[in-house]
Protein backbone atom coordinates (compact mmCIF):
# COMPACT_ATOMS: atom_id res chain seq x y z
CA UNK A 1 0.00 0.00 0.00
CA UNK A 2 1.34 3.48 -0.68
CA UNK A 3 0.57 7.35 -0.71
CA UNK A 4 1.13 10.24 -2.29
CA UNK A 5 1.69 11.76 0.62
CA UNK A 6 2.26 11.12 4.29
CA UNK A 7 1.72 13.74 7.16
CA UNK A 8 3.99 11.96 9.82
CA UNK A 9 3.73 12.90 13.59
CA UNK A 10 1.15 15.65 13.91
CA UNK A 11 -0.72 16.34 17.00
CA UNK A 12 -4.47 15.70 15.79
CA UNK A 13 -7.11 19.12 17.60
CA UNK A 14 -8.01 16.09 20.18
CA UNK A 15 -4.35 15.62 21.39
CA UNK A 16 -3.33 12.57 19.60
CA UNK A 17 0.02 12.23 17.75
CA UNK A 18 -0.98 10.23 14.52
CA UNK A 19 0.69 9.99 10.53
CA UNK A 20 -1.99 11.11 8.25
CA UNK A 21 -1.82 8.93 4.50
CA UNK A 22 -3.20 10.85 2.07
CA UNK A 23 -4.65 9.04 -1.31
CA UNK A 24 -5.37 11.35 -4.45
CA UNK A 25 -7.73 14.26 -3.13
CA UNK A 26 -8.63 12.07 0.20
CA UNK A 27 -7.77 11.14 3.65
CA UNK A 28 -7.09 6.98 3.28
CA UNK A 29 -5.50 6.67 6.47
CA UNK A 30 -5.54 7.99 10.18
CA UNK A 31 -2.92 6.03 12.31
CA UNK A 32 -0.61 6.02 15.30
CA UNK A 33 2.38 4.86 12.48
CA UNK A 34 1.87 4.15 8.49
CA UNK A 35 4.65 2.69 7.23
CA UNK A 36 4.45 3.13 4.11
CA UNK A 37 5.94 4.17 0.54
CA UNK A 38 4.74 7.64 -0.19
CA UNK A 39 5.60 9.85 -3.46
CA UNK A 40 5.87 12.74 -0.67
CA UNK A 41 6.60 12.95 3.56
CA UNK A 42 5.66 16.22 5.42
CA UNK A 43 7.09 15.82 8.79
CA UNK A 44 4.64 17.46 10.87
CA UNK A 45 7.21 16.81 13.71
CA UNK A 46 4.90 17.14 16.71
CA UNK A 47 3.13 20.14 15.85
CA UNK A 48 -0.94 21.17 15.70
CA UNK A 49 -2.41 19.00 12.61
CA UNK A 50 -6.55 20.96 11.75
CA UNK A 51 -9.02 20.79 9.69
CA UNK A 52 -8.69 23.88 7.15
CA UNK A 53 -9.76 27.10 8.11
CA UNK A 54 -13.42 28.25 7.35
CA UNK A 55 -14.92 31.57 6.88
CA UNK A 56 -18.82 31.71 6.71
CA UNK A 57 -18.91 35.45 6.40
CA UNK A 58 -16.88 37.35 3.92
CA UNK A 59 -17.40 40.58 1.45
CA UNK A 60 -14.99 39.38 -1.44
CA UNK A 61 -16.13 42.17 -3.82
CA UNK A 62 -15.05 44.74 -1.59
CA UNK A 63 -12.41 43.23 0.03
CA UNK A 64 -8.61 45.27 -0.82
CA UNK A 65 -10.65 48.59 -1.06
CA UNK A 66 -9.33 50.04 1.92
CA UNK A 67 -8.97 53.84 0.73
CA UNK A 68 -10.94 53.88 -2.24
CA UNK A 69 -12.31 56.69 -2.98
CA UNK A 70 -11.96 57.56 0.79
CA UNK A 71 -11.65 56.17 4.15
CA UNK A 72 -14.81 55.88 6.43
CA UNK A 73 -14.17 58.53 8.98
CA UNK A 74 -17.25 58.12 11.56
CA UNK A 75 -15.97 54.36 11.94
CA UNK A 76 -20.22 53.72 11.29
CA UNK A 77 -21.92 50.55 9.81
CA UNK A 78 -24.04 53.24 7.88
CA UNK A 79 -20.96 55.25 6.65
CA UNK A 80 -19.29 51.95 5.44
CA UNK A 81 -22.30 51.48 3.40
CA UNK A 82 -22.66 55.02 1.92
CA UNK A 83 -18.92 54.82 1.19
CA UNK A 84 -19.34 51.29 -0.64
CA UNK A 85 -22.18 53.14 -2.41
CA UNK A 86 -19.25 55.95 -4.04
CA UNK A 87 -17.07 52.91 -5.15
CA UNK A 88 -19.81 50.63 -6.52
CA UNK A 89 -19.86 53.14 -9.82
CA UNK A 90 -16.16 52.81 -9.88
CA UNK A 91 -15.99 48.75 -9.85
CA UNK A 92 -14.58 46.68 -12.82
CA UNK A 93 -14.62 43.31 -13.23
CA UNK A 94 -10.99 43.04 -13.66
CA UNK A 95 -10.53 44.93 -10.87
CA UNK A 96 -12.78 43.30 -8.52
CA UNK A 97 -11.61 39.93 -9.59
CA UNK A 98 -7.72 40.90 -9.14
CA UNK A 99 -8.76 42.29 -6.01
CA UNK A 100 -10.38 38.81 -4.54
CA UNK A 101 -7.89 36.67 -6.53
CA UNK A 102 -5.38 38.26 -4.10
CA UNK A 103 -7.40 37.89 -1.33
CA UNK A 104 -7.80 34.31 -1.94
CA UNK A 105 -3.94 33.53 -2.16
CA UNK A 106 -3.49 35.34 0.73
CA UNK A 107 -6.23 32.98 2.74
CA UNK A 108 -4.68 30.00 0.93
CA UNK A 109 -1.09 31.13 3.00
CA UNK A 110 -3.32 31.34 6.37
CA UNK A 111 -4.70 27.72 5.81
CA UNK A 112 -8.42 29.66 5.41
CA UNK A 113 -10.03 26.80 2.32
CA UNK A 114 -13.88 27.35 2.52
CA UNK A 115 -15.09 31.22 2.08
CA UNK A 116 -18.61 32.25 2.07
CA UNK A 117 -18.89 35.77 0.62
CA UNK A 118 -21.70 37.88 0.09
CA UNK A 119 -22.01 39.68 -3.35
CA UNK A 120 -23.73 42.74 -3.56
CA UNK A 121 -26.79 42.69 -5.91
CA UNK A 122 -27.61 46.35 -5.90
CA UNK A 123 -25.17 47.36 -9.26
CA UNK A 124 -28.15 46.62 -12.37
CA UNK A 125 -24.41 45.65 -13.75
CA UNK A 126 -24.04 42.84 -11.78
CA UNK A 127 -20.38 42.90 -12.55
CA UNK A 128 -19.34 41.84 -9.34
CA UNK A 129 -21.26 38.41 -9.26
CA UNK A 130 -19.62 37.60 -12.70
CA UNK A 131 -16.36 38.57 -11.15
CA UNK A 132 -17.01 36.37 -8.28
CA UNK A 133 -18.42 33.36 -10.19
CA UNK A 134 -15.61 33.35 -12.60
CA UNK A 135 -12.94 33.35 -9.09
CA UNK A 136 -15.07 30.68 -7.84
CA UNK A 137 -14.28 28.09 -10.77
CA UNK A 138 -10.25 29.13 -11.24
CA UNK A 139 -10.13 28.53 -7.06
CA UNK A 140 -12.20 25.67 -6.75
CA UNK A 141 -8.96 23.26 -7.01
CA UNK A 142 -8.08 24.98 -3.84
CA UNK A 143 -10.99 26.98 -1.71
CA UNK A 144 -14.55 25.88 -1.47
CA UNK A 145 -16.56 29.40 -2.16
CA UNK A 146 -19.92 29.89 -1.83
CA UNK A 147 -21.85 33.02 -3.08
CA UNK A 148 -24.83 34.80 -1.17
CA UNK A 149 -26.92 37.24 -3.32
CA UNK A 150 -26.96 40.22 -0.96
CA UNK A 151 -28.97 43.29 -1.73
CA UNK A 152 -26.89 45.41 0.24
CA UNK A 153 -29.12 48.71 0.03
CA UNK A 154 -32.22 46.68 0.84
CA UNK A 155 -34.27 43.95 -0.96
CA UNK A 156 -37.04 46.65 -1.39
CA UNK A 157 -35.32 50.09 -0.28
CA UNK A 158 -33.24 49.86 -3.65
CA UNK A 159 -34.72 49.96 -6.79
CA UNK A 160 -34.55 47.17 -8.64
CA UNK A 161 -32.31 45.32 -5.59
CA UNK A 162 -35.61 42.11 -5.78
CA UNK A 163 -35.23 41.59 -9.29
CA UNK A 164 -31.08 41.30 -9.25
CA UNK A 165 -31.76 39.54 -6.51
CA UNK A 166 -33.09 37.17 -8.99
CA UNK A 167 -31.31 37.59 -11.10
CA UNK A 168 -27.89 36.49 -9.37
CA UNK A 169 -29.52 33.80 -8.30
CA UNK A 170 -30.55 32.60 -11.86
CA UNK A 171 -26.53 33.49 -12.91
CA UNK A 172 -25.56 30.59 -9.96
CA UNK A 173 -25.40 32.20 -6.65
CA UNK A 174 -25.77 30.06 -4.12
CA UNK A 175 -27.44 30.99 -1.32
CA UNK A 176 -29.73 33.53 -1.03
CA UNK A 177 -29.00 36.76 1.36
CA UNK A 178 -30.53 40.10 2.73
CA UNK A 179 -30.78 42.97 5.19
CA UNK A 180 -33.67 43.78 6.79
CA UNK A 181 -32.94 45.94 9.67
CA UNK A 182 -31.55 48.50 6.64
CA UNK A 183 -35.16 48.43 5.07
CA UNK A 184 -37.74 51.47 5.38
CA UNK A 185 -39.50 50.17 8.09
CA UNK A 186 -39.91 47.29 10.35
CA UNK A 187 -42.66 46.23 8.40
CA UNK A 188 -40.67 46.13 5.37
CA UNK A 189 -37.42 44.05 7.06
CA UNK A 190 -40.39 41.33 8.47
CA UNK A 191 -41.55 41.03 4.91
CA UNK A 192 -37.87 40.66 3.57
CA UNK A 193 -36.96 38.25 5.59
CA UNK A 194 -40.80 35.98 4.63
CA UNK A 195 -40.08 37.06 0.57
CA UNK A 196 -36.06 35.66 0.75
CA UNK A 197 -37.02 32.98 2.65
CA UNK A 198 -39.86 32.21 0.38
CA UNK A 199 -37.70 32.14 -2.45
CA UNK A 200 -34.83 30.34 -0.96
CA UNK A 201 -37.44 27.42 -0.69
CA UNK A 202 -38.99 27.47 -4.04
CA UNK A 203 -35.21 27.17 -5.52
CA UNK A 204 -34.11 24.54 -3.36
CA UNK A 205 -31.50 27.01 -1.78
CA UNK A 206 -29.78 27.81 2.22
CA UNK A 207 -30.19 32.00 3.75
CA UNK A 208 -27.68 33.82 4.79
CA UNK A 209 -29.31 37.03 6.00
CA UNK A 210 -27.70 40.14 7.69
CA UNK A 211 -29.79 40.31 10.32
CA UNK A 212 -30.24 43.01 12.99
CA UNK A 213 -26.61 44.55 13.08
CA UNK A 214 -27.88 47.20 15.05
CA UNK A 215 -27.44 48.70 18.71
CA UNK A 216 -31.36 48.79 18.42
CA UNK A 217 -32.63 46.29 20.72
CA UNK A 218 -36.14 46.28 19.19
CA UNK A 219 -34.42 45.43 15.78
CA UNK A 220 -36.31 41.73 16.10
CA UNK A 221 -35.88 39.82 12.62
CA UNK A 222 -34.14 37.11 13.90
CA UNK A 223 -37.45 36.21 15.49
CA UNK A 224 -39.47 36.47 12.06
CA UNK A 225 -36.12 34.79 10.29
CA UNK A 226 -36.96 31.69 12.97
CA UNK A 227 -40.53 31.61 12.16
CA UNK A 228 -40.47 31.19 8.55
CA UNK A 229 -37.39 28.62 8.84
CA UNK A 230 -39.91 26.87 10.66
CA UNK A 231 -42.80 27.48 8.69
CA UNK A 232 -41.42 26.82 5.36
CA UNK A 233 -39.07 23.63 6.96
CA UNK A 234 -35.24 25.26 6.01
CA UNK A 235 -34.26 23.85 9.30
CA UNK A 236 -30.14 23.47 9.12
CA UNK A 237 -30.34 25.87 6.03
CA UNK A 238 -30.97 29.33 7.47
CA UNK A 239 -27.69 31.50 8.74
CA UNK A 240 -28.79 34.73 10.59
CA UNK A 241 -25.71 36.37 10.53
CA UNK A 242 -24.26 39.82 13.36
CA UNK A 243 -27.24 39.66 15.32
CA UNK A 244 -26.03 42.83 17.24
CA UNK A 245 -29.10 43.63 18.48
CA UNK A 246 -29.49 40.89 20.66
CA UNK A 247 -26.51 42.58 23.37
CA UNK A 248 -29.30 45.29 24.32
CA UNK A 249 -32.71 43.33 23.83
CA UNK A 250 -34.44 42.79 26.79
CA UNK A 251 -33.54 39.58 28.95
CA UNK A 252 -36.99 38.46 29.04
CA UNK A 253 -37.72 38.69 25.41
CA UNK A 254 -34.30 36.86 25.12
CA UNK A 255 -35.78 33.80 26.92
CA UNK A 256 -38.31 33.52 24.61
CA UNK A 257 -36.58 34.55 21.60
CA UNK A 258 -33.29 31.98 21.71
CA UNK A 259 -35.58 28.79 22.14
CA UNK A 260 -37.68 29.31 18.95
CA UNK A 261 -33.73 29.86 17.55
CA UNK A 262 -32.71 26.33 18.62
CA UNK A 263 -36.15 25.17 17.32
CA UNK A 264 -35.93 26.17 14.12
CA UNK A 265 -32.32 25.17 13.44
CA UNK A 266 -31.05 28.53 12.82
CA UNK A 267 -27.32 28.83 12.88
CA UNK A 268 -25.42 31.82 13.82
CA UNK A 269 -22.36 34.00 12.90
CA UNK A 270 -21.29 36.58 14.87
CA UNK A 271 -18.38 38.60 12.76
CA UNK A 272 -16.44 39.94 16.32
CA UNK A 273 -13.37 41.80 14.72
CA UNK A 274 -16.11 44.29 12.85
CA UNK A 275 -18.82 44.13 15.72
CA UNK A 276 -16.45 45.27 18.13
CA UNK A 277 -15.12 48.36 15.91
CA UNK A 278 -18.72 49.50 14.33
CA UNK A 279 -21.37 48.97 17.16
CA UNK A 280 -21.74 51.04 19.77
CA UNK A 281 -20.91 53.73 18.15
CA UNK A 282 -23.94 56.06 19.65
CA UNK A 283 -22.99 55.49 23.10
CA UNK A 284 -21.04 57.27 25.51
CA UNK A 285 -20.58 55.37 28.78
CA UNK A 286 -20.84 52.72 29.37
CA UNK A 287 -20.21 51.48 25.85
CA UNK A 288 -21.83 48.22 24.67
CA UNK A 289 -19.65 45.29 23.41
CA UNK A 290 -21.08 44.71 20.04
CA UNK A 291 -21.89 41.46 20.19
CA UNK A 292 -24.39 39.00 20.31
CA UNK A 293 -25.13 36.25 23.01
CA UNK A 294 -22.68 33.73 21.92
CA UNK A 295 -22.26 31.43 24.89
CA UNK A 296 -26.34 31.65 25.82
CA UNK A 297 -27.07 30.36 22.13
CA UNK A 298 -24.58 27.54 22.38
CA UNK A 299 -26.29 26.85 25.57
CA UNK A 300 -29.68 25.98 24.07
CA UNK A 301 -27.47 24.08 21.10
CA UNK A 302 -27.49 26.59 19.12
CA UNK A 303 -24.78 26.50 16.08
CA UNK A 304 -22.40 29.76 16.36
CA UNK A 305 -19.44 29.97 14.14
CA UNK A 306 -16.88 32.99 14.04
CA UNK A 307 -17.15 35.02 10.66
CA UNK A 308 -14.36 37.67 9.44
CA UNK A 309 -16.73 39.82 7.62
CA UNK A 310 -13.95 42.25 6.27
CA UNK A 311 -10.93 43.03 5.37
CA UNK A 312 -9.26 46.97 4.12
CA UNK A 313 -12.50 47.56 2.88
CA UNK A 314 -15.22 50.58 3.57
CA UNK A 315 -16.26 48.99 7.06
CA UNK A 316 -12.93 47.78 8.54
CA UNK A 317 -9.38 48.65 7.96
CA UNK A 318 -7.60 46.13 9.01
CA UNK A 319 -7.86 42.10 8.69
CA UNK A 320 -5.10 39.05 7.76
CA UNK A 321 -7.18 36.35 6.38
CA UNK A 322 -6.55 34.78 9.74
CA UNK A 323 -9.12 33.01 11.41
CA UNK A 324 -7.56 32.83 14.27
CA UNK A 325 -7.64 36.49 14.69
CA UNK A 326 -11.41 36.09 14.94
CA UNK A 327 -11.31 33.60 17.63
CA UNK A 328 -8.41 35.59 19.15
CA UNK A 329 -11.12 38.61 19.52
CA UNK A 330 -14.56 36.65 19.64
CA UNK A 331 -12.96 34.48 22.32
CA UNK A 332 -12.18 37.99 24.02
CA UNK A 333 -15.27 39.80 23.11
CA UNK A 334 -17.79 36.95 24.12
CA UNK A 335 -15.54 35.92 27.75
CA UNK A 336 -14.85 31.98 26.43
CA UNK A 337 -11.86 31.85 28.28
CA UNK A 338 -11.87 28.39 30.19
CA UNK A 339 -9.91 25.69 28.33
CA UNK A 340 -13.22 24.40 26.79
CA UNK A 341 -14.63 27.47 25.62
CA UNK A 342 -11.05 28.27 24.29
CA UNK A 343 -11.17 24.84 22.27
CA UNK A 344 -14.54 25.80 21.20
CA UNK A 345 -13.28 28.98 19.74
CA UNK A 346 -10.89 26.89 17.70
CA UNK A 347 -13.75 24.48 16.90
CA UNK A 348 -16.05 27.17 15.50
CA UNK A 349 -13.48 28.35 12.98
CA UNK A 350 -12.91 24.61 11.64
CA UNK A 351 -15.53 22.58 12.05
CA UNK A 352 -18.52 24.43 13.00
CA UNK A 353 -18.50 26.93 10.36
CA UNK A 354 -18.18 24.14 7.64
CA UNK A 355 -21.36 22.44 9.30
CA UNK A 356 -22.79 26.27 8.81
CA UNK A 357 -21.46 25.74 5.26
CA UNK A 358 -23.07 22.66 4.72
CA UNK A 359 -19.27 21.28 4.20
CA UNK A 360 -19.73 17.36 4.82
CA UNK A 361 -16.78 16.38 3.06
CA UNK A 362 -14.00 18.68 5.41
CA UNK A 363 -12.40 17.34 8.60
CA UNK A 364 -9.97 15.17 9.90
CA UNK A 365 -11.32 11.80 9.14
CA UNK A 366 -10.77 8.67 6.81
CA UNK A 367 -12.55 9.50 3.21
CA UNK A 368 -13.07 13.35 3.69
CA UNK A 369 -11.19 15.46 1.44
CA UNK A 370 -7.70 15.40 2.18
CA UNK A 371 -7.40 19.66 3.26
CA UNK A 372 -5.31 20.22 6.41
CA UNK A 373 -3.07 22.59 7.88
CA UNK A 374 -0.14 22.39 9.78
CA UNK A 375 0.62 24.54 12.64
CA UNK A 376 3.46 25.90 14.27
CA UNK A 377 1.43 25.30 17.80
CA UNK A 378 0.92 22.48 20.13
CA UNK A 379 -2.78 22.19 20.40
CA UNK A 380 -5.55 24.45 19.48
CA UNK A 381 -5.74 27.01 22.50
CA UNK A 382 -1.74 27.73 21.54
CA UNK A 383 -3.02 28.05 18.13
CA UNK A 384 -5.40 30.76 19.47
CA UNK A 385 -3.13 32.34 21.32
CA UNK A 386 0.23 32.52 19.38
CA UNK A 387 -1.52 32.43 15.99
CA UNK A 388 1.13 31.19 14.82
CA UNK A 389 2.79 30.37 11.24
CA UNK A 390 0.82 27.72 9.12
CA UNK A 391 4.08 25.79 8.29
CA UNK A 392 2.11 23.49 5.14
CA UNK A 393 -1.19 24.24 3.66
CA UNK A 394 -2.45 21.13 1.88
CA UNK A 395 -5.95 21.22 -0.54
CA UNK A 396 -7.68 18.33 -1.92
CA UNK A 397 -4.77 16.19 -1.49
CA UNK A 398 -1.94 18.53 -2.96
CA UNK A 399 0.43 21.14 -0.85
CA UNK A 400 -0.48 24.28 -1.81
CA UNK A 401 1.39 26.73 0.80
CA UNK A 402 4.63 25.90 3.20
CA UNK A 403 6.57 28.16 5.52
CA UNK A 404 8.98 28.16 7.98
CA UNK A 405 9.28 28.42 11.42
CA UNK A 406 9.34 32.29 12.40
CA UNK A 407 12.23 32.24 14.85
CA UNK A 408 14.32 34.88 16.90
CA UNK A 409 17.88 34.97 17.96
CA UNK A 410 18.65 36.56 21.23
CA UNK A 411 21.88 37.85 21.73
CA UNK A 412 21.46 39.22 25.59
CA UNK A 413 24.24 40.16 27.55
CA UNK A 414 25.33 37.76 30.50
CA UNK A 415 23.61 34.87 28.23
CA UNK A 416 24.69 32.42 25.79
CA UNK A 417 22.66 33.43 22.68
CA UNK A 418 19.61 31.90 22.80
CA UNK A 419 16.46 31.09 19.91
CA UNK A 420 13.11 32.33 21.05
CA UNK A 421 10.14 30.72 19.47
CA UNK A 422 7.55 32.63 20.08
CA UNK A 423 6.68 31.25 23.72
CA UNK A 424 5.76 28.40 22.81
CA UNK A 425 4.83 25.77 25.65
CA UNK A 426 7.00 22.41 24.56
FE1 LIG B 1 -21.32 41.26 6.37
Amino acid sequence: MSFDIIVRGGTLPDGQLADIGIRGETIAAIEPRIDAEAGQIIDAAGNLVSPPFVDPHFHMDATLSYGIPRINASGTLLEGIALWGELKPLLTHEAVKERALAYCDWAVSMGLLAIRTHVDVCDDRLLAVEALLEVKREISPYIDLQLVAFPQDGFYRAPNARENTLRALDMGVDVVGGIPHFERTMEEGRRSVTELCEIAARRGLPVDMHCDETDDPLSRHIEQLAYETKRLGLAGRVTGSHLTSMHSMDNYYVSKLLPLIAEAGVSAIPNPLINIMLQGRHDTFPKRRGLTRVKEMQALGIRVGWGQDCVLDPWYSLGTADMLDVAFMGLHVAQMSSPAEMRKCFDMVTGINAEIMGLDHLGLRVGKRASLVVLDAGDPIEAIRLRPERLCVIARGKVVAQRTKQETKLFIAGRPPAVNRRHRAG
